[in-house]
């Protein structure tokens, strides 16, 4: 660039007016790097914001505590939670919840959030399926025979039952078969829904996480910093820590101390 441009006699209007052109075109070039860094990005058709950030795709201060997921490579969004997967079929950023299908057939352990992240809201049931049940047991059971759910590559000699955590033969299916595992449905007690049904509607969790929508509509990307523990909104200029409409004016000088010296 050639200096000595700008020791060349202009009319005070024409100087103001290559002070701002320069002004704005250094804003652009000091935007902040994790605002850059968070921005939205989508796994299928589902996008992905604060509160969860995809590993390895994302930085971790994108998201918050414990909401990593992954994309898998049928762009669907998994989430594990107690080293159980989860689907995630669907994100309401405005309810904060989100919609699992569950994974229990893959799994071996038991359904159970210890972490204090998610809530499950009360419409939830507990569904148990008691795996490697005995055939020929079962087969003079005529009640439990009803609850008898095929899954996939079984023997003929062993077969699952499944059915909520209220039902009366709970006991007796638990003699007749080996280890059970509940996972939890959205059903209603009382409402008639097939087990098939069920785990395909999958079920409702809510996090519990910042708030992000006061960040968002100021034009910021919500964030966290896991050194301070605390929420950040980041903003084209910097981090701020709630919304970017607080400490506008740091943007015009930061840029400014850049200008004078750079
Ligand atoms: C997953 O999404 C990526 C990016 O949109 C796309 O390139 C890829 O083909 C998708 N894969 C599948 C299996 O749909
Ligand atoms: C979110 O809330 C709206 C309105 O209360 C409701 O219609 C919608 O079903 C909710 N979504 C989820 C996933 O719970
Ligand atoms: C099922 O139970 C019967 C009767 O108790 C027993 O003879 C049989 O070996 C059992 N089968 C399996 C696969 O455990
Ligand atoms: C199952 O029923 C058959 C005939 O109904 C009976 O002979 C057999 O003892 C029963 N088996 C068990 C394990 O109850
Ligand atoms: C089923 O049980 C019978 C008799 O108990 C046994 O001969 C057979 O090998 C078993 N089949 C499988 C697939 O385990
Ligand atoms: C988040 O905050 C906005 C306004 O600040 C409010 O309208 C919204 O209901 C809040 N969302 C939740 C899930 O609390
Ligand atoms: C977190 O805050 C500390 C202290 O203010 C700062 O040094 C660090 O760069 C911040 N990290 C992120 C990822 O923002």
């Amino acid at each position: 660039m050639n200096h000595s441009f700008f020791f060349t006699p202009f009319s005070p209007t024409v100087n103001l007016f290559i002070a701002t052109f320069f002004l704005l075109a250094k804003k652009s070039s000091c935007t902040d790097p994790q605002f850059l860094a968070c921005d939205p990005k989508s796994c299928g058709d589902q996008k992905i914001i604060f509160p969860f950030h995809i590993q390895n795709a994302q930085d971790e201060y994108c998201g918050y505590p414990g909401f990593a997921i992954s994309c898998n490579e049928k762009n669907k969004t998994v989430l594990s939670l107690s080293n159980n997967k989860y689907i995630i079929q669907e994100i309401d950023y405005q309810n904060q919840s989100l919609r699992l299908s569950n994974a229990v057939l893959e799994s071996t352990s038991d359904f159970n959030i210890n972490e204090d992240r998610f809530r499950l809201p009360t419409t939830r049931t507990g569904l148990f399926f008691f795996y490697n049940c005995n055939s020929t047991l079962l087969g003079n059971d005529s009640k439990l025979l009803k609850h008898k759910f095929d899954c996939f590559g079984e023997s003929a000699n062993v077969s699952t039952v499944a059915m909520l955590d209220d039902d009366p033969l709970l006991g007796s299916a638990s003699e007749k078969c080996g280890a059970g595992v509940v996972a939890p449905v959205d059903v209603h007690r009382g409402e008639k829904v097939s087990i098939g049904k069920m785990l395909e509607r999958g079920f409702v969790l809510n996090w519990v996480a910042s708030n992000c929508s006061e960040c968002e509509e100021s034009g910021g990307r919500c964030g966290f910093n896991i050194t301070t523990y605390h929420f950040k909104c980041f903003c084209p200029d910097r981090p701020h820590s709630r919304s970017c409409k607080s400490g506008e004016y740091f943007l015009f000088f930061s840029c400014l101390e850049i200008l004078s010296f750079g």
